[in-house]
């Protein structure tokens, strides 16, 4: 396998210091809480909206999203559902590239985000014209993006993919002979290139949650807790997916953690996940894997710094005046990366797996 020059350093430390000083959201008094999920219930209706939620984010936002009729789930999940549901207004929280992907695919409907500052490390780390003079120092290559990227990006891409099928999809153009150029993600490039013998080559950006996790604390954990048993997600590093027994995307994730038959899990993941696994293996008990220790501080701490600054509060303000909060995608870019993202959906539905 080959790979891309490293990210430069100045980007490197340009990402950092953008997640260490991504806004916290208020504490909220239990009234202040119940007055707030009060009116954005309201608030759905007279807007004929629905909440599209990842699992990282705050559990008061999944809750209210259960609750009211919405969907929790990964990336895949997420744009399945948008481009089903009839809502006219689609609330997307989780980061921006998950409401880029569905204004994509549903151009007609408003989509709104509580904070478009709510970035994601792995598209920060491939801007599109170092991308696309990569793709066009090497022509002879299929070009597979990950869906943690800028429309931009997408729309230089032959194919879409998220965690929970880029090891599919990449096996299938394997298959095909195709020799592939995979980005932004070098962990789950690694880890597919493993899992397929495909050529490709590798962009080095990076997710500061994953990278994070720490392999030496991890093996003093495991050392703790021999019968517990080590899920991961695939934008850890090689040494973290290699000691898993489970790799996957975050629903692939919860359903190892149901499935198990182990009492306790190590979870390499963001732990806003630990709210559905929970509710799904009530009986086990979950430990985050370390990301600080001897050997480093975190910047992260296994929380995306992104996905923390979606609140009821600014879920509340997008929903009475969605002005500054609507995602918006120029005609020919959308147009450009609807058709990696629909050959993506089409695959995956044609394998069941949305
Ligand atoms: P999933 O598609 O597995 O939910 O991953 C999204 C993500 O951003 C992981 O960090
Ligand atoms: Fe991006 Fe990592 Fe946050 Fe996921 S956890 S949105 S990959 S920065």
């Amino acid at each position: 396998m080959g790979s891309a020059n490293d990210i430069p350093v100045e980007l490197v430390e340009e990402i950092r210091g953008k997640a260490l000083h991504a806004p916290r959201p208020r504490a909220l008094t239990p009234e202040q809480r119940d007055a707030l999920i009060q009116r954005i219930r309201d608030l759905l209706k007279a807007n004929n909206a629905v909440l599209i939620t990842h699992y990282y984010v705050d559990e008061q936002l999944q809750i209210l999203t259960d609750a009211t009729g919405g969907y929790v789930g990964d990336s895949l999940g997420m744009a399945d559902y948008g481009n089903r549901h009839e809502a006219t207004t689609l609330v997307v929280i989780g980061v921006r590239f998950m409401g880029e992907t569905a204004k994509i695919l549903n151009p007609e409907k408003r989509v709104l985000m509580p904070d478009l500052g709510a970035e994601c490390s792995l598209d920060l780390s491939c801007p599109i014209e170092a991308f696309s003079a990569f793709c066009d120092q090497h022509p002879d290559r299929t070009v597979v993006v990950y869906t943690n990227t800028s429309a931009e990006v997408k729309a230089r891409a032959d194919w879409v993919v998220t965690s929970s099928n880029a090891v599919d999809i990449v096996a299938h153009l394997h298959a095909n002979g195709e020799k592939i150029i995979f980005a932004p993600d070098r962990h789950l490039g690694r880890y597919v290139q493993q899992k397929t013998g495909a050529d490709i080559l590798n962009w080095q950006g990076f997710c500061v949650v994953h990278d994070e996790f720490k392999a030496s604390e991890l093996r003093r954990l495991m050392a703790e807790y021999p019968e517990a048993e080590l899920i991961a997600h695939p934008e850890s590093p090689a040494e973290v997916l290699d000691m898993a027994s489970v790799v996957g995307s975050t629903t692939q994730l919860i359903r190892a953690a149901k499935e198990s038959r182990a009492d306790t899990l190590i979870v390499a993941t963001d732990m806003g996940i630990f709210h559905k696994m929970h509710e799904a293996a009530p009986d086990k008990q979950l430990l985050a894997v370390p990301t600080g220790g001897e050997s480093a501080t975190c910047v992260s701490c296994a929380h995306c710094p992104w996905m923390a600054m979606n609140s009821l509060d600014n879920l509340a303000a997008v929903l009475e005046d969605g002005s500054g909060h609507e995602i918006h995608i120029d005609e020919t870019v959308r147009r450009k990366a609807l058709v990696p993202i629909e050959r993506m959906l089409e695959f995956s539905r044609a394998q069941g797996k949305v």
